[in-house]
C-alpha cells in the first residue's frame, strides 16, 4: 500500500504510477536522502518529539540500508514513487512501527528540496575540481608556449600578433570566472530547507540549526513558503553550467578549426580523434565537436528549469519533480566533457612553426609599422593612411611589409629609416606589447603567476 493510501478508495492506474514515479531517476539522492533523514530524526529525539531510543534504531537501520544500497543489495519499487518514500518503505519494511516515527514534522516537499540541495553541494564540487584540472593544463601549456608566436584574429581575419600562452590564458580567465561563479552559487545552494515542512512549517517543537549544522550547511530557509518552493539554485546552477559549455564551445571551435590542414596550428592525439567508415585519410576531432554539440543539451536543461518555473503559484507544485532529470543530464554533460577536454588539450601537439608562419602572412605587424610612424612624429591618422596603401602594394607584389626595400618604403614615407625591420618583427610586435594584459611574454608570465596563485588559494 503507498505511504499517503488512507483518503483514497481505489488503486492508482499503472500508467499514472509510471507517469507520477521519479524512482528512476531520484534514486541517485539516495544517499543524501538517508543523511538527511539520519539527522532529523536524531533531532526529533533530541528535542523529544520522539522518544531516543527509537530515534536511535531509526538512524542506525538508516545507515544499514545505505549500506545495503552501497552495496547494491537494494532494489527500488516504481509504485513507491520516489526515493523519499522507497527509503521511508524499506525502513518500515526493517523496523516496523517504530520506522513509521521518521516523518514526524516533515513533508516530502522539504525533504526534496534538502536532498537536492545536498546533491547539487557535492556536484558543484566535482565540478570545480574538474575546471581546476583544465586550469592547470591550461597553466602548463601555456607556460611552454609563451614565445610560440601565432595571429591573433578579429573577424577570423589575422589582426596582430600574440603568443599562444596569450590565446590559452584568454581561456584560463573564462574559466577562472566559471570557477568564482560556482564558489558564489554554492553560497545560495547551501542553505537548509527542512523544517518548511509541507509549505507552513511545522507545530512540533523542531531545531532546524542542529539539522543545518549536522549535514554542514551555513543557514537555514527565511520563509518556509520559500523553502519549499524555491528552485533559484537549480537556475543558477544550471546558468553557470551553460556558461561553462559556451566557453568550452568556443574552444572547441577554435580546436577543430585548428586542427584543419588549412590552419595546421595543432594536431589532436590519436586518443582523441576518431576515424571515417568510407575515407580512409580522415581523422576528425570528434571529441571537440561533441563538446560544442553538447552545449545545447546544457543550454536546453536551463531553459527547462526556467520554463517549469515560470509559471508556479507557491508553494510546492508537482511541475517541481521536472527540476532533477533537466538538471542531472545537464551536469553529467558538463562533467564528461570537461575531462575529455583537459585530456584532449593536454595530449594535442602544437605545430609552432605553422602559427607563426600563419603569423608572418596576413600583415599582422601593420599596426605596428604606423606606431612606427607616430614615434617617427606622423600623425595616427596619416601613418594608418600610409600603411595602408604600403599593404596594398604588397598584396599586388604578393610579399610581406618586412619584405619591402628601404627604398620602396621610403618612396611612401620619407620618415622611415633603416631600424624599420626591427621595429616591425613578429617578435617586437609581441615583446613590446607589454602592458598588463598584452601577450608580451613577460605580461603573460604576470598572469600565468596570478592564476598559479589563485589555484593554489583553491587547493587549501
Ligand atoms: N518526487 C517529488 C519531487 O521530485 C518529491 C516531492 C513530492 N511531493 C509531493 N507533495 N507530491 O518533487
Amino acid at each position: 500500500m503507498k505511504l499517503w493510501a488512507g483518503r483514497f478508495k481505489k488503486d492508482t492506474d499503472f500508467l499514472m504510477d509510471d507517469f507520477n514515479a521519479s524512482i528512476s531517476f531520484d534514486s541517485r539522492m539516495y544517499r543524501q536522502d538517508i543523511l538527511g533523514s539520519a539527522a532529523h530524526v536524531r533531532m526529533l529525539g533530541e528535542c523529544g518529539i520522539i522518544p531516543r531510543a527509537d530515534a536511535r534504531l531509526i538512524r542506525e537501520t538508516l545507515f544499514e540500508i545505505l549500506e545495503d544500497i552501497e552495496q547494491g543489495k537494494v532494489e527500488f519499487d516504481v509504485s513507491a514513487e520516489d526515493i523519499h518514500m522507497n527509503i521511508e518503505s524499506i525502513l518500515i519494511d526493517r523496523i516496523g512501527q517504530v520506522g513509521k516515527m521518521l516523518h514526524t514534522g516533515r513533508s516530502r516537499n522539504d525533504q526534496v528540496a534538502l536532498d537536492f540541495r545536498m546533491y547539487l553541494r557535492d556536484e558543484i564540487k566535482a565540478i570545480k575540481a574538474l575546471l581546476l584540472d583544465l586550469e592547470n593544463v591550461l597553466i602548463k601549456l601555456s607556460e611552454n608556449n609563451l614565445n610560440t608566436i601565432m595571429p591573433g584574429y578579429t573577424h577570423l581575419q589575422r589582426a596582430q600578433p600574440i603568443t599562444f600562452a596569450h590565446h590559452l590564458m584568454a581561456y584560463f580567465q573564462m574559466f577562472r570566472r566559471d570557477i568564482e561563479r560556482l564558489d558564489d552559487c554554492y553560497k545560495r545552494v547551501n542553505i537548509m530547507p527542512l523544517g518548511s515542512g509541507a509549505l507552513a512549517s511545522t507545530t512540533y517543537p523542531i531545531d532546524r540549526m542542529m539539522v543545518a549544522e549536522e549535514l554542514g550547511f551555513d543557514g537555514i530557509t527565511e520563509n518556509s513558503l520559500d523553502g519549499v518552493s524555491d528552485r533559484d539554485f537549480a537556475i543558477e546552477f544550471a546558468s553557470c553550467l551553460s556558461i561553462i559549455m559556451v566557453h568550452l564551445s568556443r574552444f572547441s571551435e577554435e580546436i577543430i578549426l585548428w586542427s584543419t590542414a588549412e590552419f595546421g596550428f595543432i594536431e589532436l592525439d590519436d586518443a582523441y580523434s576518431t576515424g571515417s567508415s568510407i575515407m580512409p585519410q580522415k581523422k576528425n576531432p570528434d571529441a571537440a565537436e561533441l563538446v560544442r554539440g553538447k552545449s545545447g543539451r546544457v543550454f536546453g536543461s536551463l531553459m527547462t528549469l526556467l520554463t517549469v518555473m515560470k509559471g508556479l503559484p507557491l508553494a510546492y507544485n508537482k511541475d517541481m519533480q521536472e527540476d532533477k532529470e533537466a538538471l542531472f543530464d545537464a551536469l553529467d554533460t558538463v562533467k564528461i566533457c570537461l575531462a575529455v577536454f583537459s585530456r584532449m588539450l593536454d595530449t594535442m601537439k602544437i605545430n609552432k612553426y605553422n602559427m607563426q608562419s600563419a603569423a608572418r602572412g596576413g600583415f599582422t605587424n601593420a599596426t605596428d609599422l604606423a606606431d612606427y610612424l607616430v614615434r617617427q612624429g606622423v600623425p595616427f591618422r596619416d601613418s594608418h593612411e600610409i600603411v595602408g596603401k604600403m599593404v596594398a602594394f604588397c598584396i599586388d607584389k604578393g610579399i610581406a611589409l618586412e619584405d619591402m626595400t628601404l627604398e620602396e618604403m621610403r618612396s611612401f614615407s620619407g620618415h622611415i629609416s633603416g631600424d624599420v625591420y626591427d621595429a616591425i618583427s613578429l617578435e617586437s610586435c609581441v615583446s613590446g606589447r607589454m602592458v598588463p594584459g598584452g601577450p608580451a611574454p613577460e605580461s603573460v608570465l604576470a598572469s600565468i603567476k596570478n592564476g598559479k596563485a589563485f589555484l593554489d588559494k583553491q587547493m587549501e
